[in-house]
């Protein structure tokens, strides 16, 4: 085809792929979405990216950014009708979106992944959007220097994907999200003009501060290239412990005791239900930290320039005079560390049940307070329409962010769990929204969410977010049939 054949003359050979090499580009880790792209395009620098942008605006063709291809919502790959094993079936409403069959191509930012400069004076790093977020924690590192934002796949995902979900993890509680660690971006518009704003203010009070339009806008308004990001000092004492707790009704009380008691060195505090923990164990040959567990265990981190260990010690032991904690391991040694996070870090179902696809995956945020009332809610609903799914909820306390799946585990509980699926994520999605929530916390709505995210907000916000949309993106080539309703 003529297009790819003039981005190959522009790019080289290793800027093109097409045919099979394009196959893990265009599904989701999940497996959930599969779409079709003509080419995937993997520039290596923004004057490349420009190139493509122009191209791809001069010949009505859509552009699919794509960082790691982490995402949980489907965002980072291109849509086709009806394709999708999670999304809603495709009801072909778009009137207001470009046709499903308009060509596309995946612009993945993967080969634009340097480290611009590290200025640990100014506290912040400058990165290439294709730039992992552990190569971000490790260049910081090396100026003893630290990058707050941590998840499991820090080793894949990158910062353009993690700024185009305002993706969050396990350390928001102390360091906030992506968008509390953007200072300056630069990024390429639909019409291929280079805005920079590389800019490296704590403070700037002038006007519109239009970096936050492109954070969580998951592609839709234009290609993240770059990005100035915020440091902090390092902690050189880092300790957690797992707590078994007497229930979720205590979480709000234990969060509370763990901040009085143990000031700023709370990193993260994360829900774990002890299903889900057996089963990391079990596949990963792992020793179980605690051999008593009730239902649902914490995992709680301290981090601090002094040591940590008495502070964690007496929270513990407060909370369990209370008997909000029944029993706690704390790690010791590096090797134990390593062990409780790596429990986390694999504790989505996606890693532990094949049936997980077809499950209602939750990215929930209520207020803080809602957190345990909103699990039991989702788990009364379920348990009401699918009483043979698995409830499992896991995820960020400290924030109010729950990742609440229902999902069957054994291939014939998926055939009756399909029938009461659509009635099941419905009255799920009525109850979040009146418990105040958001459907999406930290993965962004990319495919999954779109056609369950407007009752969210007021129309005359959707609108706004259209007005935004349309300025920017006039032609709509960016990200189509994403994030906005249809
Ligand atoms: C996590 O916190 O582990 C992720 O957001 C993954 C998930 O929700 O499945
Ligand atoms: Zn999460």
């Amino acid at each position: 085809m003529a297009f790819v054949a003039g981005l190959r003359s522009n790019l080289g050979a290793a800027g093109v792929l097409t045919g099979p090499d394009t196959a893990p580009y265009l599904t989701d880790q999940r497996g959930s979405f599969t779409g079709e792209a003509l080419a995937v395009v993997r520039p290596a620098s923004a004057d490349e990216t420009v190139t493509v942008v122009r191209a791809c605006a001069a010949a009505g063709i859509a552009i699919v950014p794509q960082g790691g291809n982490t995402g949980m919502s489907g965002g980072s790959v291109p849509t086709v009708a009806g394709r999708s094993t999670d999304a809603l079936p495709h009801t072909g409403r778009d009137g207001d979106d470009r046709d499903p069959s308009t060509p596309s191509i995946v612009l993945s930012m993967g080969r634009m992944n340097r480290i611009v400069s590290v200025d640990p004076d100014r506290w912040t790093i400058t990165v290439e959007a294709g730039a992992t977020i552990e190569s971000v924690q490790q260049a910081a590192s090396a100026t003893n220097r630290l990058f707050g934002p941590d998840w499991g796949a820090r080793g894949i995902a990158t910062v353009g994907g993690a700024i185009s979900t305002d993706a969050g993890g396990n350390n928001v509680v102390r360091y906030g999200n992506m968008r509390d660690n953007v200072l300056g971006l630069e990024a390429v518009l639909a019409d291929g003009q280079v805005w920079d704003g590389l800019r490296a203010l704590r403070k700037d009070s002038s006007g519109y501060d239009l970096k936050h339009l492109f954070i969580g806008a998951e592609g839709t308004l234009g290609v993240v290239t770059q990005a100035v990001l915020r440091l902090h000092p390092t902690t050189p004492h880092i300790q957690s412990a797992l707590a078994s707790i007497s229930g979720l009704d205590r979480l709000m009380a234990l969060l509370e005791l763990a901040m009085d008691r143990c000031g700023g060195d709370v990193t993260a505090l994360e829900l774990m239900p002890v299903v889900g923990l057996e089963r990391v164990c079990e596949k990963f040959d792992l020793a179980r930290p605690l051999v008593t567990c009730e239902e649902f265990c914490v995992l709680v981190r301290l981090a601090s320039a002094e040591p940590v260990a008495e502070r964690l010690g007496a929270f513990l032991a407060e909370a369990s005079e209370r008997g909000w904690v029944r029993d706690a391991a704390v790690a010791v040694t590096e090797e134990q560390e390593t062990r409780l996070w790596t429990i986390r870090d694999e504790l989505s179902p996606m890693f532990l049940w094949e049936q997980h696809k077809h499950g209602v995956k939750l990215d929930t945020a209520v207020p803080i307070d809602l957190f345990g009332a909103y699990h039991d809610e989702v788990r009364r609903i379920a348990a009401d329409l699918a009483p043979g799914a698995l409830s499992y909820g896991f995820g960020h306390v400290g924030d109010g962010n729950l990742h609440m799946y229902v999902l069957p585990t054994r291939d014939d509980q998926v055939a009756p769990f399909l029938a009461v699926r659509d009635e099941l994520r419905e009255r799920i999605d009525e109850a979040t929204f009146a418990f105040g929530g958001t459907l999406s916390a930290e993965h962004g709505i990319g495919q999954l969410l779109r056609d369950r995210i407007r009752p969210q907000k007021p129309a005359v916000e959707w609108e706004l977010m259209q007005a935004v949309k349309n300025a920017l993106d006039p032609q709509g080539i960016m990200n189509p049939h994403k994030t906005l309703p249809p």
